[in-house]
């Protein structure tokens, strides 16, 4: 069975590549590679230990490109993991930002109408939420996303509901990813965006490493544990082995989960953490808090149990090491 995701060789999105290739689908992957590299396509293969999978190096809101594929290949389902994803820089340039991810999420529901393709999963955020009481339940009222980048997930939420109820038969499944860190065991696949890291666990190794003098903690005078944010981190395995859960539970209509752990850690916890999983310490200093931020965030986590059987299984330190390997091996 043919299954289409964009975004395949990002960071994430490539560990959803490797679990689907080890459930013997075929994978075609659509990535204009703006914040991921061609070598991850190879790498997914390695670890799978299978080549099934095709690369098409596009922009997923070119609608001729999406036709070429969709005319050549038999897709059985779409995960949409294609899309910006830094809230800092999604309050810079915001434009950017909702042209991107939703155009991108339109121009693919399109397709999928047009070709006869029935199954959409949506890599959706946590951030839909909005400032809002923890912890976050799927049939919450969302509120305003705190930046536009969560605004745009809320958008493409809606953009796919909307589609669904109008196409009888349509199955969209939206995955609000919480905090996804770690890396591959194997130090193959892991986070390493191009340029200066928006995220705390990349800024974190990378300050581990030497190439940053000190983390800069964002604010400690929020409401919670300790003053510093709290978010609810997920080891990237496990949010892929959610997303192939997913894909063989799809029926019609529009089905919401959270992908979290239900667990919050704070940043100083989270730092804390990895000092103890790596034996290594993190010099650190306290600055303002940043833009678009919340103070806390992480997740009810019954429903992808109960109607999925799944959850999250790996711990902080597991996911403190596996960031940690991959940033040791990592070459630019
Ligand atoms: C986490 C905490 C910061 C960097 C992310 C993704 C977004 C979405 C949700 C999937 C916050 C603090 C950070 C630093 C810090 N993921 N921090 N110093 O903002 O929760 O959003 O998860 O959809 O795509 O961006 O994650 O890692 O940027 O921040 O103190 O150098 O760490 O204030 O409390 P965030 P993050």
């Amino acid at each position: 069975m043919q299954i289409l995701v964009t975004g395949g060789a990002g960071y994430i999105r490539a560990r959803v590549c490797v679990e689907l290739l080890k459930k013997s689908y075929t994978v075609i992957i659509a990535d204009n590679l703006s914040n991921s590299r061609i070598e991850t396509v190879e790498k997914i293969k390695q670890l799978a230990g299978k080549d099934d999978v095709i690369f098409y190096k596009i922009d997923v809101t070119d609608a001729s490109a999406l036709k070429s594929i969709f005319l050549s290949h038999k897709v059985a389902a779409v995960i949409h993991l294609a899309g910006f994803k830094a809230i800092g820089e999604s309050l810079e340039k915001p434009l950017k930002y909702y042209y991107n991810n939703t155009v991108s999420t339109m121009t693919l529901a399109e397709a999928c109408i047009k070709y006869d393709v029935k199954k959409f999963v949506f890599s959706s955020s946590a951030t839909v939420y909005g400032e809002n009481k923890v912890p976050f339940v799927e049939t919450m009222e969302l509120r305003p996303a705190a930046n536009p980048y969560g605004a745009t997930k809320a958008m493409s939420e809606r953009i796919l509901s909307d589609v669904a109820r109008a196409n009888p038969g349509f199955s969209v499944s939206l995955l609000r990813y919480f905090n996804p860190v770690g890396a591959h065991e194997s130090g193959l696949i892991g986070e390493a965006p191009k340029g200066v890291p928006n995220n705390l666990m990349p800024c974190l190794t990378r300050v581990a490493r030497g190439k940053m003098e000190k983390l800069r903690v964002f604010g400690n005078d929020y409401p919670t544990v300790d003053g510093t944010g709290v978010r609810d981190y997920i080891h990237v395995v496990d949010l892929a082995e959610g997303h192939v859960a997913v894909l063989e539970k799809l029926a019609p209509g529009v089905h919401i989960y959270n992908l979290g752990t239900g667990k919050g850690t704070s940043v100083l916890e989270l730092i804390r953490a990895f000092e103890e999983a790596n034996k290594i310490k993190v010099p650190y200093e306290i600055v303002g808090r940043r833009p678009g931020d919340i103070a806390e965030c992480y997740a009810d986590v019954n429903k992808a149990r109960r109607e999925l059987g799944w959850k999250a299984k790996r711990g902080l330190l597991e996911m403190c090491r596996d960031a940690w390997n991959f940033e040791k091996n990592y070459r630019e």
